[in-house]
């Protein structure tokens, strides 16, 4: 008998548990989501330059500043301040510093322009893209 009350409040619990996700709209995404960008808001990158960015970033930069941009030997790159000033970046990455290699010897612009990209538009940064050409002007 006893058996026979804990099943049957298991069985309520489990179609209490499920019951709300199987619920009229429960699939649908917040209105918020779906709106269009507001003006001002930074061009779209496309998803080639960011994948491209991520693996680039995965080989290169994460054992410093993390898999996900949260710092370790290198400062946190989830931080919008840190990564705002374009020149600043494309400049750190070409030319490194005291504690960070360069990377102008080891990737091309291209490269460079995606990982930036990357970084500006990952770990909560939305910058929108930065292009080959203007890894180049700091070469
Ligand atoms: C060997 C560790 C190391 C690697 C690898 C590394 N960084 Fe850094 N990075 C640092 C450190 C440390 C700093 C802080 C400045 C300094 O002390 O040199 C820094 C600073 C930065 C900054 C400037 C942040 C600020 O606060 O101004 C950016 C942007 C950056 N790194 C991006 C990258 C990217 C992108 C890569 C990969 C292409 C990379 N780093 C690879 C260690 C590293």
């Amino acid at each position: 008998m006893r058996e026979r009350r804990l099943l049957a409040t298991l069985v309520v619990v489990a179609v209490l548990g499920v019951a709300p996700a199987q619920g009229p709209g429960a699939a649908a995404p917040a209105p918020s989501e779906a709106e269009a960008p507001a003006a001002g808001a930074p061009a779209a990158v496309p998803e080639e330059v960011m994948a491209q960015g991520q693996e680039l970033f995965e080989a290169n930069c994460a054992a410093c500043h993390a898999i996900d941009g949260t710092g370790a030997v290198g400062p946190a790159l989830a931080d919008p301040e840190r990564v705002r000033v374009e020149a600043d970046v494309i400049r750190q990455v070409l030319r490194g510093s005291l504690y960070m290699p360069a990377f102008a010897g080891k990737l091309d612009d291209e490269q460079i322009a995606s990982v930036i990209t990357y970084v500006r538009n990952s770990f909560g940064n939305g910058f929108g893209p930065t292009t080959p050409e203007a890894v180049a002007e700091h070469r």
